[in-house]
């Protein structure tokens, strides 16, 4: 797309994605590298207001349909705002979530909606992440870390363990999917560790 790098960070909930996306500006600062550290739903504030509707509330209050909607609206404003400027101006961006999750959350877990999901993709955003990568981690663990937190953006995690479980899935499905791009992180280890992992992968 144009002269910078596009990362994201994918995973089911508390899987260390923003643990890890946080390391891994921490190494291109002591680099040298400009980057935007950013994240979805949100990264801009449009997209910021959007994430407000998707993350709070009752587990039903949406639609899987309704949502692929909201998210890829918060998507294109965050495209349009954040990331296309930041990599036209040749730096390293780097996404807690992209376009993936939308295929793994709104695609496979209530219905399969991939076709859907896909085609609006292709029509509003049109973009992949040049690496992205997907933390794998046991449910049980991961939701433990998750819920601990209490964001009060919990209306995911609220759906359970059964929900993460069809969630791993996906993302494992994902990086077969997209080999050239995704590449398998193991998060049952210590952050620095993965951290090490991950910046070594990064040009
Ligand atoms: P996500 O962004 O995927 O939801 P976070 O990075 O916010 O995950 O991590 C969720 C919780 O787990 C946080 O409290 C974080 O400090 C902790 N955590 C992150 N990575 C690890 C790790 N490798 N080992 C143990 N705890 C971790
Ligand atoms: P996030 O803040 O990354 O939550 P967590 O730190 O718990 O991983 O993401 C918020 C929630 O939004 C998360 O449960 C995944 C969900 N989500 C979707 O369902 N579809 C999407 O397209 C995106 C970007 C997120």
């Amino acid at each position: 797309m144009a002269a910078g790098l596009f990362i994201s960070f994918e995973g089911i909930d508390g899987s260390g994605k923003s643990t890890q996306a946080r390391l891994l500006a921490d190494n291109l600062r002591a680099r040298g590298r400009t980057f935007t550290l950013t994240r979805e739903p949100g990264g801009s504030p449009g997209a910021e207001a959007i994430r407000a509707l998707v993350l709070t509330g009752d587990p039903g209050r949406w639609s899987a349909e309704t949502e692929i909607l909201l998210f890829t609206a918060a998507r294109r404003d965050h495209l349009e705002r954040t990331i296309r400027p930041a990599l036209t101006a040749g730096q390293v961006v780097i996404s807690d979530r992209f376009a993936d999750s939308t295929r793994v959350y709104q695609g496979t877990t209530r219905g399969d909606l991939r076709d859907q999901v896909d085609r609006l993709h292709a029509m509003m955003i049109g973009t992949e992440p040049d690496l992205t990568f997907v933390i794998d981690m046991d449910p049980a663990i991961a939701l433990s870390r998750g819920l601990a937190r209490r964001s009060g953006e919990d209306r995911f995690e609220d759906f359970g363990i059964a929900f993460q479980q069809t969630l791993r899935k996906g993302f494992l499905q994902l990086v077969e999917t997209y080999p050239s791009r995704c590449i398998l992180i193991d998060g049952n280890r210590d952050p620095a560790l993965i951290a090490a992992d991950i910046s070594a992968r990064v040009p």
